[in-house]
């Protein structure tokens, strides 16, 4: 199954980026061709009866699967940066991290008002990133048409926080 091909190549590193963090290292899945097409496969498959016009990645590992999985869905890919990267007119949103804010921005033209748009990340943690992304694309007069994620880190209750946001969340592998 996906989850185990998942499980069997992320590489745990102790201590990353700070003392007490162990950090889920996504790279070694970008050197399997293979798994990276049965991930963005997986993700197509469990999407089947939901509307998705456009596909939203989360800068920057969001960006990785993010633009294959909208090309395969045949939908433009549009990505959710962090500030000061965008070049055109762009909306923002600032939000709260466990110490000081952060901010991610999308372009005015990404998408219409009443456009089903689906969030993509890599991983899910607190769900803190996604929430933003999703009041932001809200606040722009688009629809929340689901989550998708490589990997989740339940013991951190993100899937819990961003369920009220929208119930079509797709994670592949859980720990
Ligand atoms: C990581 C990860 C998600 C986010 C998850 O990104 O790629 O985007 O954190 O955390 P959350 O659910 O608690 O919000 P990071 O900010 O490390 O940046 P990167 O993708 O640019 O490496
Ligand atoms: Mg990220």
């Amino acid at each position: 199954m996906i989850d185990q091909q998942i499980k069997a190549v992320i590489r745990d590193i102790a201590d990353f980026p700070k003392p007490g963090i162990v950090f889920k290292d996504i790279t070694p899945i970008l050197k399997d061709p293979a798994l990276c097409n049965g991930i963005v496969d997986a993700f197509i498959d469990q999407l089947k009866g939901t509307r998705v016009d456009v596909v939203a990645g989360v800068e920057s590992r969001g960006f990785l699967f993010g633009l294959t999985l909208a090309n395969k869905l045949g939908v433009p890919f549009v990505p959710v940066r962090k500030a000061g990267k965008l070049p055109f007119s762009i909306k923002q949103k600032v939000y709260e991290l466990e110490y000081g804010t952060a901010t991610i921005e999308l372009h005015t033209d990404a998408f219409e008002p009443g456009q089903h748009v689906l969030i993509h990340d890599d991983l899910l943690a607190t769900g803190g990133t996604v929430t933003a992304a999703s009041e932001l694309i809200e606040e722009m007069g688009g629809v929340v048409a689901g989550f998708t994620f490589v990997v989740g880190l339940n013991f951190l209750n993100g899937k819990e926080r961003i369920a009220p946001l929208c119930d079509k969340i797709v994670v592949l592998a859980e720990y």
